[in-house]
């Protein structure tokens, strides 16, 4: 399988004498959706800006699907590796949707057509119907979060990252930009999800990687790092509910390991004799 980033070794101090990674090591394969996760602070952020050159190591090395990061300009990398910022009022700052999402295209020498056809294909992608002459500013936040996320997609990275992108949605709105973040994965793009929300975690990454204090506490599949309560309160964080019915129910021999309501289903109706409730 194709690796799509690897560190080494990586160290970053911050210019006033902070040191926000204290040596981390991961290897991220192509198709792969995975989730960081850490305690505000960890260095969640500081760690991924690296895989496109928004930030470069003081100490260590980054590759880029096999290439040493340090060889190639941000520019070049972010074509490859997007990164969609934790605020998107932080991205935006264009006041059409047309100037917003294409402005990358047009940076990068697109004609003015093939600027308009991408970004329309961008912004169905994300499922953003809007007039290409709205502003962007007086979209609501699930809006804006789509406006960041197309003028990503727009460049077709291989990589898309995003940091934090359910901060300020509720429930069902986090949901719906999962469902688009799961379906850019199903088309091949390997996904870096920051998120302090478990529950989310457990529903899409395969794979979950928790920081504390700048370096790696646990790096593995989801349904293990997920249901283990120990390792989770050290990053003050809690399985999802379902695990707990889950360590509940182990007289039933349901694995203490489901991290998912499907899952949980799927073993009950396997497992155990239920008998239909009576009208
Ligand atoms: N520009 C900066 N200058 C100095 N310290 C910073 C800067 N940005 C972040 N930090 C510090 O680095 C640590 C990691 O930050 P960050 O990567 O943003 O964490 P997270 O995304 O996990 O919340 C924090 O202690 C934060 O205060
Ligand atoms: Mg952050």
């Amino acid at each position: 399988m194709t690796e799509a980033i690897r560190t080494e070794g990586i160290e970053y101090v911050y210019p006033n004498g902070f040191q926000a990674l204290k040596g981390i090591d991961i290897s991220i394969k192509e198709g792969e959706f995975i989730a960081v996760m850490g305690q505000n602070g960890s260095g969640k952020t500081t760690l991924v800006k690296h895989f496109n050159g928004l930030l470069r190591p003081t100490k260590g090395k980054v590759y880029v699907f096999g290439e040493d990061s340090a060889k190639h300009t941000t520019a070049e990398l972010c074509r490859i590796v997007g990164y969609v910022f934790q605020n998107p009022d932080h991205q935006i700052f264009n006041s059409t949707l047309l100037d917003e999402v294409g402005f990358g295209l047009r940076n990068l020498g697109f004609s003015e057509s093939e600027v308009l056809e991408k970004v329309k294909v961008a912004l169905a992608k994300v499922d953003l119907k809007k007039s290409l002459t709205d502003n962007p500013h007086f979209m609501s936040m699930g809006e804006r979060h789509r406006v960041a996320i197309a003028s990503i997609l727009v460049l077709e990275p291989k990589v898309l990252i995003l940091d934090e992108p359910t901060t300020g949605l509720d429930y069902k709105r986090s949901l719906e930009l999962m469902e688009l973040v799961k379906r850019i994965n199903g088309e091949g793009k390997t996904v870096v999800l920051v998120t302090h929300d478990v529950n989310l975690a457990a529903q899409y990454a395969q794979r979950v990687v928790v920081l504390k204090d700048g370096q790696i506490l646990a790096d593995g599949e989801a349904k293990n790092i997920l249901s283990n309560t120990e390792l989770l309160a050290e990053s003050n964080l809690v399985p999802p509910q379902i695990n707990f019915l889950a360590k509940r129910l182990r007289d039933l021999n349901v694995p203490e390991n489901i991290i998912k309501v499907d899952e949980m289903v799927e073993f009950l109706q396997k497992h155990v004799k239920l008998t239909k409730a009576s009208k």
